[in-house]
This record gives structure tokens, sequence and C-alpha cells, in this order.
């Protein structure tokens, strides 16, 4: 099922350093628009389920901690092939891989803390974008 929609979070980190408008920036720049977007928070048990695929994974526990420690930015974009070019604009996991000019280069402290979020495949983005919006809430 291709869709051209990706789901992104603007981590907790990223959120509290003030970059929530220059990220944005760079999305909308990038040719993505904007389908939901919202300002929440994460319970434990929301991170838990949203990164269930980690869970068993040595970071998971860490992982979870982080994503529900303040507050973060939730939106589905939409643009053709936007999984693929989402994650090339935020750049590798671990910031000090990442490509100059992406997200994570720019405003990613840690592997761990990472700044952004991207879905991997079309399916996950729908998975993903379902956990956070309604049907009502997709523009
Ligand atoms: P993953 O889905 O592999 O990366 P990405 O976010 O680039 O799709 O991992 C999910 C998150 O888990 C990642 O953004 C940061 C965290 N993480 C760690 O803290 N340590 C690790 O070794 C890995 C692989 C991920």
């Amino acid at each position: 099922m291709i869709t051209n929609r990706t789901f992104t979070m603007i981590k907790p980190d990223a959120v509290a350093n003030g970059h929530i408008g220059n990220i944005l920036a760079m999305i909308t720049n990038a040719g993505f628009r904007i389908v939901s977007l919202k300002l929440t928070q994460l319970t434990v048990t929301d991170a838990q389920a949203f990164y269930a695929v980690h869970a068993a994974r040595p970071f998971y526990g860490e992982l979870v901690e982080f994503m529900s420690c303040g507050p973060i930015v939730a939106a589905i974009l939409e643009k053709e092939n936007a999984v693929l070019d989402f994650r090339t604009l935020i750049g590798a996991t671990n910031p000090a891989d990442a490509a100059e000019g992406t997200i994570r280069k720019l405003y990613a402290t840690s592997m761990g803390e990472n700044a952004v979020h991207g879905s991997d495949s079309d399916e996950n983005a729908a998975i993903e974008s379902a956990f956070h919006f309604s049907g009502r809430e997709q523009f």
C-alpha cells in the first residue's frame, strides 16, 4: 500500500531545546504538506506500545523513559515518496553518522535523544498515524 504519507514526532529533547519551529520549517521547506499536527505527551504505556517492536532490545527501557519524559510534536506528513524522502531529511539514527544538513545532524544530541522520529515503511506510517490521530484529525 503506497500512501505518500509518513508519520513523525519531534522528540522531547528537540521540543525542550526550542527547535519545534526550525524543524517544522525544514519539513515544509522540503516539500512536505502537514496533514495532522499536535503538541502532546506520551504516557509510559503509550511509549511502550509505540516502540513495542524494540521491547527485547537493551535500549528499550531508556527509550520509553525518554519518549515519555516531556511533550512531543506528532505529525502526519504528505509528499510523493514520503517515507523514504523523510528518512533522508532526518538522517541516520546516530547523529554522529547523520549527513550534513539533516535534522538529526543539526538538532540531535545523541543516539538515544535524536530529535525526530520518522516511519520506516508505508505500513508503519499508517499504524503510527492511527496511533496518534483519528480520521477527523487528518486533513
Ligand atoms: P530505530 O527504529 O532503529 O531507529 P530510527 O529512529 O532511526 O528508525 O530505533 C528507534 C529509536 O531507538 C531510535 O530513534 C533511538 C533509539 N535507539 C537507541 O537508543 N539505541 C540504539 O542502539 C538504537 C538502534 C536505537
